[in-house]
């Protein structure tokens, strides 16, 4: 039986690991020294890292890798990826390698606004709404001054105010859609709080006004970045076993079945996605928004489709995606999660924009080396390859029990039943 409990938030940290240890895990001292563990030495990072979000008893680690080699408009960069899935880092840094040797990537930020909503009902005559917000709109941009003006210095803020009808949807429903450029910042905040300032003053226009919320979408469709890849079909021969042009054909019908079959597209984009969520992760911004704005995007045609696209063009192969990507590289977590700001310094501190074409590039890369070793090998081989410690971890295999082990799939498929017979042969 789960206790309940009341006021819980104003318990100290010790106050909340002995309350959560003596009602949920029997007092048992092993699962206090658990979460203990993973405690920093370092008192003032552990006080940062509890104060990001609340009720904080413990942290829970995630790996931090990179990948080299990506070529990204003729320079080359080291992609800080905080993922915990094998061969994602692997596959990514494979693929930099490939195209490396084909010029690399080419990645084009094709636009940047974002938008943000007030929702609300009227009930009046549609007229007498468009004369309110023609009269009040000049007040829109002159009360959120407070709050524009640095973003409106560093040349975003505020784009455009627009009146739009939704009472074929809903009775009475019309939103103010707000159009905004937050520059380097995610802008999350920023938008949220020129919104209730919008809000606030259009509620005093008319007692008939009735707001129902102000927030940003996370629906960026006008926030687009395009990565490419492309090369002679000929040079896309990896080895004597399959011809380029065998290569391109089979690659680019993957696509195809991405672009019309839902039930792959899923599996499609999850891959884009390992790629994307790694980086957006590693810096800092908000993997949740980001995931669905892209899968919204990926549905924009009414069918779920593929992000990625793939043709052949007077003998040139050509692979490309395109992303809705809001991200920041200034405020939020950027400038306070430690890691986060080695990884935009690996990065080289880039502008938002530079992230979104990085985030775009990694995205187009796991594609690459997931459809790459789909359409030839099967993806087993060398995910089951990269995967092979995770298992030998899970059966407690010892350095030099790994040593043997790992030698032995050189030249052996790893499946899980193989690893586990190979551990029980060794220790027999
Ligand atoms: P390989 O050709 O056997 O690798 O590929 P290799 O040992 O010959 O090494 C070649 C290069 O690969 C290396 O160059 C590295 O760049 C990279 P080097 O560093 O030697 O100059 N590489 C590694 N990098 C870091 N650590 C390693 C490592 N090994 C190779 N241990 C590989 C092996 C796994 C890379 C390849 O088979 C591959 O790309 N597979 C795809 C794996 C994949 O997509 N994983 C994602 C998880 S599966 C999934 O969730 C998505 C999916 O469902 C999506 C979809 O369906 O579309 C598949």
């Amino acid at each position: 039986m789960v206790n309940s409990v009341s006021g819980f938030s104003k318990f100290t940290k010790a106050e909340k690991i002995d309350w959560l240890i003596s009602n949920h895990f029997l007092n048992n001292a092993k699962a206090k020294a658990n979460l203990e563990r993973y405690w920093n030495a370092n008192e003032g990072l552990q006080k940062l890292h509890d104060e990001f979000t609340e009720n904080t008893i413990s942290n829970f680690y995630l790996p931090f890798g990179i990948a080299p080699n990506f070529l990204i408009n003729d320079k080359i960069h080291v992609i800080p990826m905080t993922i915990e899935e094998s061969s994602v880092i692997a596959a990514a840094s494979n693929a930099a390698k490939f195209w490396m040797q084909r010029g690399g990537f080419k990645a084009e930020v094709l636009s940047t606004t974002k938008v943000g909503q007030v929702h609300f009902m009227f009930h009046g005559n549609s007229s007498e709404i468009d004369a309110i917000f023609n009269e009040i709109k000049p007040q829109f941009f002159e009360q959120t001054k407070a709050i524009t003006k640095n973003m409106d210095a560093r040349g975003g803020g505020i784009l455009d105010i627009e009146l739009v009808n939704k009472t074929a949807k809903i009775s009475g429903y019309y939103q103010l859609q707000v159009t905004f450029d937050t520059m380097d910042a995610m802008g999350a905040n920023f938008i949220n709080s020129c919104l209730e300032q919008i809000a606030t003053t259009f509620k005093t226009c008319s007692d008939d006004i009735q707001v129902v919320m102000s927030i940003l979408s996370n629906y960026v469709p006008n926030c687009v970045v395009r990565a490419e890849v492309s090369c002679k079909v000929e040079d896309l021969a990896v080895d004597a076993s399959i011809s380029g042009r065998e290569f391109a054909d089979t690659f680019i019908q993957a696509v195809r079945i991405a672009e019309v079959e839902p039930y792959r597209a899923v599996t499609h984009n999850k891959g884009i996605m390992n790629g994307v969520d790694a980086v957006v992760l590693a810096t800092g911004n908000d993997f949740r928004a980001v995931e669905a704005g892209v899968h919204a995007y990926a549905a924009r045609g009414g069918s779920y489709s593929s992000l990625s696209h793939a043709s052949i063009e007077n003998g040139v192969f050509k692979f490309w995606i395109e992303l809705p990507l809001a991200l920041g590289t200034v405020g939020g977590l950027t400038g306070l999660h430690p890691m986060v700001k080695t990884a935009l310094e690996l990065l080289g501190n880039p502008s938002a924009k530079e992230l979104m074409e990085i985030v775009a590039v990694a995205g187009l890369a796991q594609n690459f080396a997931a459809l790459k070793s789909l359409t030839t090998t099967g993806i087993q081989q060398g995910h089951m390859k990269m995967h092979l410690f995770n298992i030998l971890n899970q059966f407690e295999a010892t350095e030099s029990e790994k040593v043997i082990l790992v030698a032995h799939f050189k030249t052996n498929t790893v499946t899980h039943s193989a690893v586990v017979e190979a551990i029980e042969n060794l220790r027999a």
